[in-house]
Parts: C-alpha cells; structure tokens; sequence
C-alpha cells in the first residue's frame, strides 16, 4: 500500500479524458493533474521542444513525490516517454503501448489505423509499437491537427456540419485502406467518438488510449503493490495560464463539473 499521490499531466486539459477514467477505476487514490494550458498545443511542435516541455512537466510533478506518473498526453507519449523513463526512478506510463495493444488484440483483418497529431504520426511510435507486437499487422497513419481546435470549441458533435466534412476527408484514406480498428490517439479524440464511428461505420473498433492508458497503470500499480485504499480520493489541477477556461474545457474533457482546487504555476521555473 503506497498513500503519495499519482501524477498525470497533458499539453492542456485534453488530458481530462483520461483522468476521468482514471478516477472512474481509482477512487480512493489522490490525483495531481497538470495541464500546461500555457504553452498547448504540443502536436504541431518538434520532437526536442516537446521533449524540453515533457522534462518540466515531470519535474512539476515529482515535487509531490508521486508514485507514479501518467502521461495523458498522446504526443508526449509518442515523443518523450523514452527518454523520460530512463531519465526519473518512478514509474512512468504512456498511452502508446497500451493502445497499440488493445488495437493488435482487437483488429481481425490486420489492418489498424491511427488518428493523432502531427507530431505523433511523424514520430512514428505507434507503428514501431504495433510491429513489434505482430510484426504481420499492417498500420495506416494520418495526422488530424484540426481536430484539436474543433473539440476545443464544442466542434465534435454528430450533425456538426463542419467537424463532419473535416472528419470525412481525414478518415477517407484510412477507410478505403479497410481498416477494421482505428486508435484515436490524442486526448480530444473520445468525444469525437460518434463522429468518427459515423464516418467510419459500425464495423470498425475505435481504441481510446486514455482509457487503455489508464487500465494498464491501474493494473500494473496493483501488482507492484502500490495502490492507496482509501475509501475516498482527492484531485487537484494545475495549470500554466490563468485558470479562467479551466471550468468551460474541463466540462467538456470530463463530462461533468471538475470538483477540486485549480491553481495556477509558473512552469518555465521547473
Ligand atoms: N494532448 C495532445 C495529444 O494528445 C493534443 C493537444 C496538443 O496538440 O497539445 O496529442
């Protein structure tokens, strides 16, 4: 039984998604939520700013001498979870691993899809991950850097004239390809769960990486021994720009009122 804390953090609030999941499986556990509302997004940026932003993040968070952390992010994941891991003497988890291997279990034709930023398709970790769970799986990548704003502005809804003509020629490629499972690799990309289903069809398995992200830590705290037991947990937030958005974007990340402290910080001091 272990009582600190468990850290997530994300480029923004995008990483609610997540957490929510997380906090859906670990209620007794405290959770320390960062979002670097100040400097997202991170998925049209390089591999080494990202990688230079992910260090601060982490070195945030380890002033709550976490347990474990938890990147929600998808870019961070695909761009900085190496070096990370390698770089800190906690557990770190990412979303990429887990998704990979929820879409290599779930894909009955071998031909996977994955939707994310720019930054993570061109890293191109999902398709090195899935090679080396199944090297005969063949995967179709395609950036979608408009999705992020869409979601950001309540753009995601089915019926959403705009967000639909965006959806149909992103997913075009991927569904002539005849993927039969498709990772929605980002964190905004649950809530455009319908949309894409629709413009996909009901055959084809969406992957949500927070959520694979956040079973897998879940299971893997367990068997090292590390969960809290409480009866009740707690969340804090933090941010890197004036929480005044903090309640509209967590709404819709969370799918309810975020309960619990935001405070703003200065991340470049870390
Ligand atoms: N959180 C990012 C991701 O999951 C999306 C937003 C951004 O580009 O920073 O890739």
């Amino acid at each position: 039984m272990d009582p600190r804390p468990i850290g997530v953090f994300d480029s923004g609030l995008g990483g609610l998604t997540a957490l929510r999941e997380l906090r859906r499986l670990l209620p007794g556990e405290e959770l320390i939520y960062f979002g670097d509302t100040g400097r997202v997004p991170y998925g049209g940026k390089g591999r080494e700013i990202i990688q230079h932003y992910a260090r601060q993040d982490v070195a945030f968070l380890r002033s709550f001498d976490p347990k474990a952390i938890i990147i929600a992010c998808g870019t961070v994941s695909a761009n900085a979870l190496t070096e990370l891991s390698a770089e800190n003497d906690l557990p770190i988890f990412g979303v990429v691993g887990p998704a990979a291997q929820a879409a290599a279990g779930a894909t009955r034709s071998g031909k996977v899809g994955v939707i994310a930023t720019a930054a993570s398709i061109r890293s191109g970790a999902y398709e090195r991950e899935i090679a080396r769970l199944d090297p005969s799986l063949t995967v179709f990548p395609q950036a979608c850097p408009l999705f992020v704003p869409l979601v950001e502005n309540g753009r995601f809804r089915p019926g959403d004239q705009v967000v639909e003509l965006v959806a149909e020629e992103y997913l075009a490629p991927l569904r002539h390809a005849g993927v039969d499972t498709l990772v929605l690799g980002c964190t905004h990309y649950p809530l455009l769960r319908d949309v894409v289903g629709k413009v996909m069809g009901g055959n084809v398995t969406l992957i949500d990486t927070g959520a694979a992200c956040a079973a897998a830590a879940v299971q893997c705290l367990e068997e090292q021994g590390l969960l809290a037991r409480r009866e009740t947990g707690s969340c804090r937030y933090f941010v890197s720009d004036s929480p005044q958005d903090f309640a509209r974007l967590a709404g819709i990340f969370l799918g309810e009122e975020a309960q619990g402290s935001v405070e703003r910080i200065e991340i470049e001091k870390y």
